[in-house]
């Protein structure tokens, strides 16, 4: 079978290492849907994250905890369905991997082969490390997640940066590393000092995806809903809006209940005519039957 010409070239893991050394700067983005899938590939995005920041942006929860796989695996079939170019990486919940090596394989297993993804992510470091090592030995590319990780967020005493003093950052370097030396081809570091990722990017092989994490890192990524506007509940310190779409849609389904209850909306335009003669056919139709079903 030939390669279709028509279609955009599709990121690998070795491209996203090039532009590491080539110093280009990675552009990662949160997507959730199909419409979102093709937004981001239409914007030339490299890495597409169906975060499970997903449980909160567009299922309503209040942190990333009680989302399920199921939930996240639905989320990211709809953007394999939308994605050609961008590597597709998905998030496995928190309660999907941490327990066994044997978890950690099959949950990434499902995201392959049930939702298309190209790689897994998992956060922290500790015994996450064991399970990214066994994840890569079954084949299945894995992103690490350091810094601030929302799924452990009780235990870090609350949504806060890492790495403010030398101690706490030395331990998101080892974190880092030792996810590196387990075989995970990337790294998001999310909420770390700018100076702390200057520190430790330069120590590192593979490409640092920052949010939160200042202008030293490999590339950057946002929350899709954060960076257009369109979620309405807290916004991090590092998030900047490109958009207010949330605004836009509230303006455009106002404009159409104001229509709907004033009769501007629907217009001739927007209606099915029947054919010439048949109105008056359905008419004597009618009142010859009139009350039968
Ligand atoms: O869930 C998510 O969207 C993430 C990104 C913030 C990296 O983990």
């Amino acid at each position: 079978m030939s390669a279709d010409a028509a279609q955009p070239a599709r990121v690998t893991i070795p491209m996203l290492a090039q532009k590491k050394t080539a110093r280009e700067p990675i552009a990662m983005v949160t997507a959730y849907d199909y419409p979102g899938a093709q937004v981001a590939e239409a914007a030339g995005a490299d890495v597409v994250l169906v975060g499970d920041s997903g449980a909160m942006t567009v299922l309503g929860y209040d942190s990333t905890v009680p989302v399920s796989v199921d939930e996240m695996l639905m989320l990211t079939r709809a953007v394999r369905r939308g994605l050609v170019a961008p590597l597709l990486v998905g998030d496995l919940p928190f309660g999907s991997y941490e327990a066994s090596d044997e978890d950690a394989v099959r949950t990434a297993q499902r995201f392959v082969k049930e939702a298309g993804c190209d790689a897994v992510k998992i956060e922290r470091g500790g015994t996450t490390v064991a399970r990214a090592r066994a994840i890569i030995d079954a084949g299945i590319p894995v992103m690490g997640h350091v810094g601030l990780t929302p799924q452990t967020v009780t235990a870090l005493g609350g949504y806060r940066s890492q790495g403010r003093t030398a101690e706490s950052a030395l331990q998101v370097a080892r974190d880092a590393l030792a996810l590196q030396q387990a075989g995970c081809f990337s790294l998001v570091f999310e909420a770390i000092p700018s100076e702390a990722t200057a520190a430790i990017v330069p120590r590192l092989d593979i490409p640092v995806i920052g949010i939160g994490a200042g202008p030293a890192a490999d590339g950057q990524v946002l929350v899709f809903h954060d960076l257009l506007g369109i979620y309405g509940g807290h916004a991090a310190r590092f998030v900047k809006r490109y958009a207010d779409l949330r605004s836009t849609m509230v303006d455009g389904v106002t404009a159409y209940v104001d229509d709907v209850r004033s009769g501007g909306y629907p217009e001739a335009a927007h209606g099915y005519a029947m054919e010439p003669g048949e109105v008056e056919r359905l008419r004597t139709l009618l009142s010859e039957s009139p009350d039968q079903p």
